[in-house]
């Protein structure tokens, strides 16, 4: 999971990592107030998921709180590469000296970690790496020993800072460092570390991705997943229901079990709407190995809740949850959904128990549901059905 900026402003100062004060806001009034309680000269920057805010037009500098009241309404609406600004943190203004930077992040390829550091910051990273790979210091991190001061100054020091700038920088990569271990991160990385005109180091912008796998341990992360309005709520419902899924533009849902059956079913049904007006799949949904009615009633209840949803294709091979177990989940989803379940469905079922399976449904004999032998004719059928609704 990526954080916002913000969210890693305040992972980064529960660490210790210097920050400045930033107050989150989601209208042009609150910013107002916001800037006024900090005071001075402050930064209105947009919270969105994703890099180049600044020339996108998504960072402004503001001199006093009516600036930042303007600023809020050029910010607030913005598309920013597909993401609109629906939220933007007031940070106190920085007096810039210098811009550095320093990431670091899980090296799968060297099964390691790897911290990258300069004294260049600022600019686009991936530009410097392939400008002038020579002033990006790449330095191995063994997971067992992590960056300690001394890993810290080596860093610092192939960076290219000075002898007296390794000493401030150090114990800020090490705090990063903890950030990065205790929360379970994948990537930390501050683009920039700043040195103040004052002479300290302070983590200007903050960005965080939490390893999903180690979600278990951190009950805590839950919350920052759950910002209003940012997840997008039917991805919510099938999470607290443990489906995987995830959205897409279309209007054929898809329900299916397994992951690679799923991805091949998006692809039959992407190419079966070219001849039925364009449609394309409406979400990945996989309801895993054992489909009981439950949670083909979830899977069903979370695909049925979208409105550009107009035909769900349910493609499901029995294997060891058998094609009987999942008609009579159809069924029982059927059932318990009652009215709510107003679209057609297109049902295959293969494998295991498949001429008991049919059987069911037809008996069940639902006005909405289609049972079609193979996967091409069902994909067909239901983009068919899209195209009509
Ligand atoms: N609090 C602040 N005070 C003064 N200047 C700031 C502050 N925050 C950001 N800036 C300036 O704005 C520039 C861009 O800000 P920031 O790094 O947060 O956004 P970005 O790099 O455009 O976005 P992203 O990191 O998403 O690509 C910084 O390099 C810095 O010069
Ligand atoms: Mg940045």
């Amino acid at each position: 999971m990526d954080l916002f900026e913000y969210q890693a402003r305040d992972l980064f100062e529960a660490h210790g990592v210097p920050v400045l004060a930033g107050i989150v806001a989601e209208t042009p009034e609150e910013v107002k107030a916001a800037a006024e309680k900090l005071g001075g000269v402050t930064v209105v920057k947009a919270q969105v998921k994703v890099g180049g805010r600044g020339k996108a037009g998504g960072v402004k500098v503001a001199k006093n709180p009516d600036e930042a009241y303007e600023a809020a309404q050029k910010i607030l609406g913005l598309d920013i590469k597909g993401h609109i600004v629906e939220r933007v943190m007031v940070a106190a203004g920085a007096d810039i000296a210098e811009e550095y930077y320093f990431s670091v992040l899980l090296d799968r390829a060297n099964r390691n970690y790897l911290a990258m550091c300069s004294v260049e910051g600022g600019m686009e990273i991936e530009q410097l790496a392939e400008e002038r790979p020579e002033a990006l210091a790449k330095v191995a991190i063994d997971p067992i020993v992590g960056i300690d001061d001394a890993k810290a100054r080596e860093i610092a020091e192939q960076a290219g800072f000075s002898a007296e700038l390794v000493e401030k920088v150090a114990p800020v990569l090490v705090k990063l460092y903890e950030v990065y271990r205790d929360e379970d991160a994948t990537l930390v990385e501050v683009n920039p570390l700043v040195l103040t005109g004052g002479g300290d180091i302070v983590a200007l912008d903050g960005k965080v991705t939490l390893d999903d796998n180690a979600e278990f341990r951190h009950p805590e992360h839950t919350a920052l997943a759950e910002v209003a309005g940012t997840t997008d709520p039917l991805e919510l419902k099938a999470k607290e229901n443990d489906l995987n899924y995830v959205k897409l533009d279309g209007q054929v849902g898809i329900i299916g079990n397994g992951a690679g059956l799923v991805m091949s079913t998006l692809d039959v049904v992407a190419g079966a709407g070219k001849n039925h007006g364009g449609v394309t799949p409406a979400n990945f949904l996989d309801i895993g190995g054992g489909a009981s009615a439950e949670v083909m009633a979830a899977g069903l209840d979370v695909i049925l809740g979208d409105e550009q949803v107009k035909s769900v294709f349910v493609n499901v091979f029995g294997g060891i949850t058998a094609c009987d177990a999942v008609a009579n989940g159809i069924v029982g989803a059927l059932k318990s959904l009652g009215d709510s379940a107003s679209k057609p469905l297109v049902v295959r079922l293969d494998g295991n128990n498949v001429v008991e399976g049919r059987q069911i449904l037809a008996d069940f004999n639902h006005p909405l549901v289609t049972v079609v032998e193979t996967m091409d004719e069902a994909a067909d059928k239901a983009a068919e059905l899209a195209n009509a609704a």
